[in-house]
């Protein structure tokens, strides 16, 4: 299985860094999978330990994909990481091996910690529609115009049907965003 999570990690001068990663879930593993290069990945190597936010903000995914990365965050409790305050759960997890991949390492963790902030509150289709307009941001680059245009005109059927101001703020970061990819590609 495969969580849409927020990884929060600290470079060596102590700074925060906030990434959306789908996390591979397995029986006794959480695998961090950051293609390369990513600071997410540098932060880790240098750590070894990395807290992972289960948030249904999804105005922080947008966000982190559209330059508005200053999210609150407080001290995780048994590393020296930082936890997302919007958050409803988080798993504090140490590097215990790495399988190497010249484009997408796998970063096996275990969890050390983990706690519950405040209660999962049903499904919502208007967070999924954002989580996955910004994973095609995420993939602008590669993704021919037709399939991001007919992709979104279905996610916006969701959106419209069931967004608070929240999810409605964040689909705005991301079109923006898309607007502002196509009116260069186009203006060469
Ligand atoms: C829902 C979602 C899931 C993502 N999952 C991954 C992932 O598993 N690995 C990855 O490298 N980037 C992923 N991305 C894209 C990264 O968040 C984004 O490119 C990030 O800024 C790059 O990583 P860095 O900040 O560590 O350099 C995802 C984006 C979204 C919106």
């Amino acid at each position: 299985m495969i969580q849409e999570t927020l990884v929060t990690t600290l470079n060596e001068a102590g700074q925060v860094h906030i990434a959306p990663m789908g996390i591979h879930v397995t029986d006794n593993a959480l695998i961090i999978l950051p293609f390369k290069p990513s600071t997410t990945l540098t932060n880790i190597l240098a750590s070894g330990v990395a807290v992972i936010n289960y948030s249904d903000d999804v105005r922080i995914f947008a966000g982190c994909l559209t330059g508005r990365r200053d999210w609150a965050v407080k001290n995780a409790v048994q590393i020296n990481g930082k936890v997302l305050v919007n958050t409803l759960a988080h798993s504090e997890v140490e590097l215990v091996r790495i399988e190497e991949d010249a484009v997408r390492p796998k970063l096996i963790c275990q969890v050390i910690h983990q706690a519950n902030h405040a209660p999962f509150k049903g499904f919502n289709r208007a967070q999924y529609a954002v989580l996955e307009a910004a994973i095609l941001l995420s993939r602008i680059e590669w993704l021919p115009w037709e399939k991001v245009d007919s992709e979104l005109a279905y996610l916006r059927i969701g959106l419209e049907k069931t967004a608070s101001a929240v999810e409605l703020e964040a689909w705005h970061w991301i079109m923006t965003a898309i607007e502002a990819r196509k009116t260069k590609v186009t203006n060469g």
